[in-house]
């Protein structure tokens, strides 16, 4: 309880610190990436706002994945379904919060809602893949029959990452039952896992 009340202090102080930092380094030049500022009518505030709660989530997986490294017993059942179900659950979250379109979109994926929604989103992937500085940019695009902007953000595969999207066969017991069509294995350290998309229709 305790612990959860300070992490949220410590996000809600953190968050829009994060996002302003972000954006001005976009403006100024952030090093070794294309981050351009999006041509569009939103305001700065709500883009970094965007960009400070996409740092906040990559943070609470590797925080999460975390967690299961170095243990010497196997993780029990719940331990491991707690690391990539909750970053969904606080994506759908954010959207609900702040009217945006929040989510993570993988090529390889493993819950097909996470599957590439348009043909920016494809592209999106190409680019992340054909340029590993590039950590995120902005796209004028049109969603569901909706003009708007999106962010995009790379999403890098860590050490921790592979207990569960590691080689095929050592996949946990529960992701081989429970998701048949599961396409996100065999990756390896600093692979381009997918990335986190916010869109806003405006
Ligand atoms: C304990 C097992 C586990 C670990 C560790 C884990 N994941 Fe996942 N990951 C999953 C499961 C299960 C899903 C599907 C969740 C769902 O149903 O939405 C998933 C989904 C994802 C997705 C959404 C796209 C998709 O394929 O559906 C991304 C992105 C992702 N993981 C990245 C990572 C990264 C990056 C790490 C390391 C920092 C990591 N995962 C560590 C089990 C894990």
């Amino acid at each position: 309880m305790f612990n959860l009340s300070v992490r949220k202090l410590l996000t809600k102080l953190f968050q829009p610190l994060m996002g302003i930092a972000i954006v001005l380094l976009m403006t100024v030049g952030w090093p070794a990436t294309s981050y351009a500022q999006p041509n569009s009518t939103i305001p700065a505030e709500q883009l970094a706002k965007a960009v400070g709660a996409i740092e906040n989530l990559d943070a609470l997986r590797s925080g999460l994945a975390s967690t299961l490294e170095g243990t010497t017993e196997p993780p029990t059942l719940d331990t491991m379904k707690e690391v990539c179900k909750p970053v969904g659950m606080q994506a759908r979250q954010l959207s609900k919060e702040n009217g945006w379109q929040v989510k993570q979109i993988a090529s390889k994926y493993r819950n097909p809602a996470h599957q590439p929604d348009n043909l920016h989103s494809k592209m999106a992937l190409a680019k992340f893949e054909q340029t590993p500085e590039l950590m995120g940019f902005w796209d004028r695009e049109m969603l569901d029959n909706q003009s708007g902007t999106r962010y995009y953000r790379r999403i890098s595969v860590e050490a921790s990452c592979l207990a569960c999207h590691g080689q095929k066969d050592n996949r946990p017991q529960f992701v081989k039952d429970n998701y048949s069509q599961d396409l996100a294995f065999d990756f390896n350290v600093g692979d381009l896992r997918g990335m986190y998309a916010v869109f806003y229709s405006r």
